[in-house]
């Protein structure tokens, strides 16, 4: 695999520096500093467009793809979820709000969260058609909450812990193993589905959710029998929803394989859930899937700039303006990225680089050990595959402010998040008296 291949769809070197939809990165990060996000709608659109097709080509009856706000929302994401008619998962009443803010409707806000507080069920019950319930004491809070004369009463998913392990990047990206921490068993869920019928509350669908960034879908199959054998039990008919979550993997690095195929993945899905229906006897569900990364890891891409440099024994450390802070990813999960110079994209390279960030942690590293040209002091570095996962999950550590975002879109760059300001950090500090 080409390094410049894990880069956005639109992206190509001009005047040996490179650009992305048109927009040449050195300008953009001349106007918009660094550290920067880059969003190319052009990549988002082909994501999208892939899994509908694979969708509408190998599942008979309707099928959705649900986007997961949590690799990355903001209200820009949440108006280009509507364009293509997604529903978005939102975890709390915090992505409620930028989801309702982007316009999306009612019926496509779908609220997970495996603790979820009542403020985060007053927003769902305020703004979102779908909650996926986690656990049995969640039920009975809903109940206690919104009695069942509320209106609308949002549609209920219980999610079910398969106890099958997916093998991902790292343990911390499991979710559906035995031991994890989401979900309800079998047993769980059954109880969940009686207390629902016997207080009439709207049991409408099963979630569940293996992992994130898996490449064999094997172990999906065992957790779909698990999941329609409950269906049936629960006597799941007519308008009924089966989601099996997200996770489908992408490719950080060029020594991985490429992205595997998303038709593969969704064909697998499809074709384990009719023929289970069938042997069961059961009717075709809604099929809902919920993928994050796959869908915008590849859209977004940071860029830095280097300000210094150290040679440490056999260690080039090339020191940079973000890291940590807006991409923890690393330091979470040891996750591996690649890099690309902005200007000379294409030049030899003639020796291994470390690339870390300027807080105050040895592990605000973006990555290690990747073969580089010679990198002068000033110059600019882009990431790809950045654009799930990282700013979702930033902080204001030493405090940092968290980086400007762009969006691309038919060579025109726009501004989708302000940089944030000193002055906003010290608003949010209430003070001593
Ligand atoms: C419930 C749920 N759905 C969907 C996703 C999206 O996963 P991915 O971004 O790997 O597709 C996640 C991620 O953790 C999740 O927890």
């Amino acid at each position: 695999m080409n390094r410049i291949d894990l880069f956005p769809f639109s992206t190509t070197i001009e005047n040996d520096s490179l650009t992305i939809a048109g927009q040449n990165l050195a300008s953009l990060a001349h106007r918009y500093l660094t550290p920067l996000y880059l969003y190319d709608r052009s990549t988002l659109d082909i994501s999208a467009q892939t899994y509908a097709d694979a969708l509408s080509t190998n599942y008979p009856a309707p099928a959705h793809i649900t986007y997961a706000g949590k690799a990355f929302l903001c209200t820009a994401i949440a108006q280009w979820t509507r364009e293509h008619n997604l529903f978005v998962d939102c975890s709390g009443e915090g992505e409620i709000a930028i989801a309702v803010a982007g316009g999306v409707p009612r019926e496509r806000i779908l609220v997970h969260g495996v603790n979820k507080s009542d403020a985060d069920l007053k927003a769902a019950f305020q703004h979102a058609g779908i909650i996926v319930v986690d656990n049995l004491n969640e039920l009975h809070r809903i109940l206690e909450l919104f009695p069942i004369s509320h209106s609308p009463y949002p549609a209920l998913w219980l999610r079910l812990l398969p106890g099958v392990t997916v093998s991902t990047h790292h343990t911390h990206t499991q979710t559906g193993h035995h031991e994890s921490k989401f979900g309800m068993t079998r047993e769980e869920i059954l109880e969940a589905a009686e207390f629902c019928k016997q207080k009439n509350l709207p049991l409408k669908g099963i979630h569940f959710h293996q992992g994130s960034n898996f490449r064999d879908p094997e172990p999906l199959i065992p957790a779909i029998e698990m999941a329609l054998d409950l269906a049936k039990e629960i006597g799941c008919a007519g308008d009924w929803r089966f989601c099996p979550g997200g996770g489908w993997g992408v490719a950080y690095h060029e020594d991985e394989l490429p992205q595997p195929s998303i038709e593969s993945y969704v064909r697998g899905i499809a074709e384990a859930v009719i023929e289970g229906c069938q042997t069961r006897g059961l009717e075709l569900p809604h099929l809902h899937l919920e993928p994050g990364r796959s869908l915008v890891a590849r859209a977004g891409v940071a860029v830095y700039r280097v300000g210094a440099a150290k040679r440490r024994g056999d260690k080039v450390w090339v020191l940079v303006d973000g890291g940590l802070a807006d991409n923890p990813r690393y330091a979470m999960y040891g996750a591996r990225y690649s890099c690309l110079t902005v200007s000379s994209p294409g030049g030899e390279r003639s020796g291994n680089v470390s690339i870390a960030g300027p807080y105050c942690e040895s592990g605000d590293i973006i990555l290690e050990d990747l073969p580089m040209p010679p990198i002068q002091v000033g110059a600019l570095l882009a990431v790809p595959m950045s654009g799930a996962y990282q700013l979702s999950m930033s902080s204001n550590y030493n405090g940092a402010r968290k980086p400007a975002v762009l969006w691309l879109e038919a060579g025109q760059a726009r501004l989708i998040q302000w940089r944030e300001t000193v002055d906003k950090l010290l608003k949010q500090d209430a003070g001593r008296s």
